[in-house]
C-alpha cells in the first residue's frame, strides 16, 4: 500500500515549517540589530575616549619625541588601560607616516588625506576593526600629527555569541512548545471532529445509510456533518423510491407477459384444432399456419420476458434445485435438436461421453439455457456443422456448443450478454429474435455458480463454453 500523507502529517509539517521560519526570522533580526547597536555604541565610546586622550598623548609625544620614548609609552599605556576595546594606538604625521606605535605589530596606515584631516575620520577595516583617526591640534593651532586608535570588536563578538546561544536555546524551546500547543489545538478542533465526520461518511458510503453523524462542532465541520446526514437521508429516500419503481416494473412485466400468454395459449389451441380438422381450403390453411407461426413467436417473447422477471427476482424462483445427470439432460436436448438441424441441412453431432455427470441444478432452466445456445447456432449458421460436447474438467462440467456460422466481431462480444442486445454483424441473416436469449442464459448459468464464455471469429464460427460445478460426490 502506498504511504498516505494524511491531514495530520500535513498540519504538523505546516506548523513546523511555519514556526521555524518565523522564529529564525525573529532571531536573525534580533541578533543583527543588537550587533549593530553594540558596535555603534562602542565606536561612540571610543570616539569620546579619543577626544579626551588625544591632547595629552599628543602633547607628551611632541615634548619627548627627541629625548626618548619611555615617557610617551607610559602616557599612552595610562590611557589605553582605561579602555580595553582600543588595542592599538599609532601616531602619524599628516602624510600618514608612522611616528610612534604602541600595540599590535603593523597597525593601520592611514592615507595622507585621512591623516591631514581636521575632522575625525573613521576607517572600517572589513568587519572586525574600526580605526578612528583623530587630529591632534597643538596649543598654538598647528596640526602636524594625528592619532590613530584601533577599536576591536572582540569584546562585542563574545557577547553576541552569548546572545546567539541564548536566543537559539530559547527559540528552540518556544518552537517545541508552540508546535505542541498548535498541534493540540488543531487536533482538538479540526482533526478529531473531521475524522469523526469522515469515518461516518465512509460508513454511510458503504451502504450504512441509517447512520447519523453526531455534529461535534458548531462550525463549518458541524455544517459538513449535517450535510452528510442530509445527503444520506436523501440517498435513502431515492434508493427506496428506486426499489419501489423497480418492484413495480418487475410486477408489470410479470403481469403483462402472463396476460399475453393466457389468451395466446387459447388462440394456439383453437388454431391447432382448426388445422387438424383437415376441412380447410389450402389458402385458409396457409393463412392459419402463418397466424400460428406469429403466435408462436409472440408466445416465445412473452415466455422470455416472464423468465427474465422471474430470474431477476433471484433465488426464490431457482430454489427447486436437485442433483441431476447433465449427460441425460443433454441427450434429450440433442434428440429434439437433431430434427431442427436436419430441416436446415446442417450436420449436427453430440459428443456426450458415457459417464453420469451430476450437477445440482434446476433442470428446466439449464435446459432452456442450452436450448438458447443451440437455437443461436442454428439461426446464425447457413451451412456446415453444429456440435454439442460434454466433458469434465476438475470440479466442473464443461459444455461446448460450436458452429461454423456467421461468427461475431471482437467488439461485439462484450455486449452480447446485455438485455435486448442483438448483434449487428448478423443483420444480413434477417433472423428472428429479441436479443434476450444470451442474457437469460448467462443469468441461469451464473445462478448455478457457473461461467459462460464466447469465442468467435467473424465468418468462421462461434464456440460458447459453459462451466457448471459438479456435485462434490461426483468430482
Ligand atoms: N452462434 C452465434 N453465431 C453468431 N452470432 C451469435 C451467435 N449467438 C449469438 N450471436 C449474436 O448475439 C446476439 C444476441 O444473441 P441472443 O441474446 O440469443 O439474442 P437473439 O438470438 O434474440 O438475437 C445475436 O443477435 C447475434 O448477433
Ligand atoms: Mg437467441
Amino acid at each position: 500500500m502506498k504511504a498516505r500523507f494524511g491531514l495530520r502529517a500535513k498540519f504538523i509539517a505546516l506548523i513546523v515549517a511555519g514556526l521555524t521560519v518565523l522564529f529564525a526570522a525573529i532571531a536573525t533580526y534580533t541578533i543583527r540589530i543588537t550587533t549593530e547597536n553594540l558596535r555603534k555604541s562602542l565606536v561612540n565610546e571610543s570616539k569620546s575616549f579619543a577626544a579626551f586622550a588625544t591632547k595629552p598623548i599628543g602633547d607628551t609625544f611632541v615634548l619627548y619625541k627627541d629625548s626618548g620614548t619611555i615617557r610617551i609609552e607610559q602616557q599612552i599605556d595610562k590611557f589605553a588601560d582605561l579602555n580595553n576595546s582600543i588595542n592599538d594606538i599609532k601616531i602619524v604625521d599628516i602624510e600618514g607616516k608612522k611616528q610612534f606605535h604602541r600595540g599590535s605589530e603593523n597597525g593601520f596606515d592611514p592615507t595622507p588625506e585621512q591623516s591631514s584631516s581636521f575632522e575625525v575620520v573613521y576607517a572600517y577595516d572589513g568587519a572586525d576593526l574600526t580605526h578612528i583617526i583623530y587630529p591632534y591640534i597643538e596649543d598654538f593651532g598647528a596640526h602636524r600629527y594625528s592619532i590613530v586608535y584601533t577599536v576591536s570588536y572582540d569584546a562585542i563578538d563574545a557577547s553576541i555569541r552569548q546572545l546567539t546561544t541564548g536566543i537559539v536555546i530559547l527559540a528552540t524551546a518556544a518552537l517545541a512548545a508552540s508546535i505542541l500547543v498548535s498541534y493540540f489545538v488543531i487536533n482538538k478542533f479540526f482533526l478529531k471532529p473531521l475524522g469523526l465526520v469522515s469515518r461516518a461518511a465512509i460508513n454511510i458510503s458503504r451502504g450504512n445509510l441509517g447512520l447519523k453523524v453526531e455534529s461535534p462542532n458548531n462550525d463549518e465541520i458541524g455544517d459538513l456533518a449535517k450535510s452528510v446526514n442530509t445527503m444520506a437521508d436523501a440517498l435513502k429516500a431515492d434508493i427506496n423510491k428506486l426499489k419501489e419503481v423497480d418492484a413495480m416494473k418487475s410486477e408489470f412485466m410479470m403481469i403483462a407477459s402472463h396476460n399475453l400468454r393466457t389468451p395466446l395459449t387459447a388462440i394456439q389451441g383453437y388454431l391447432d384444432n382448426l388445422l387438424s380438422t383437415g376441412q380447410l381450403s389450402p389458402e385458409v390453411r396457409e393463412t392459419l399456419q402463418v397466424v400460428a407461426a406469429s403466435g408462436n413467436r409472440l408466445n416465445t417473447f412473452a415466455e422470455d420476458i416472464l423468465t427474465v422477471s422471474r430470474l431477476e427476482g433471484g433465488e426464490k424462483v431457482m430454489g427447486e434445485r436437485s442433483p441431476a445427470d447433465l449427460n441425460k439432460l443433454l441427450d434429450s436436448v440433442a434428440k429434439d435438436f437433431t430434427a431442427l438441424a436436419k430441416e436446415k441441412k446442417l450436420v449436427f453431432s453430440a459428443d456426450l461421453g458415457v459417464n453420469a455427470c451430476m450437477v445440482v441444478m434446476s433442470a428446466p432452466h439449464v435446459r432452456a439455457a442450452i436450448w438458447n445456445l443451440l437455437d443461436n447456432a442454428l439461426k446464425f449458421t447457413k451451412q456446415g456443422t453444429i456440435n454439442l460436447r460434454l466433458q469434465t474438467e476438475a470440479q466442473y462440467a464443461r459444455i461446448t456448443i460450436s458452429d461454423t456460422g456467421a461468427g461475431i466481431s471482437p467488439e461485439e462480444i462484450p455486449k452480447l450478454f446485455t438485455k435486448f442486445h442483438r448483434g449487428t454483424s448478423t443483420m444480413e441473416y434477417n433472423y428472428e429474435g429479441t436479443g434476450i436469449g444470451l442474457y437469460i442464459t448467462k443469468l441461469i448459468i451464473e445462478q448455478h455458480g457457473g461461467i459462460i464464455k464466447v469465442d468467435s471469429k467473424l465468418g468462421t464460427g462461434t464456440t460458447v463454453t459453459l462451466r457448471l460445478p459438479l456435485t462434490p460426490s461426483s468430482v
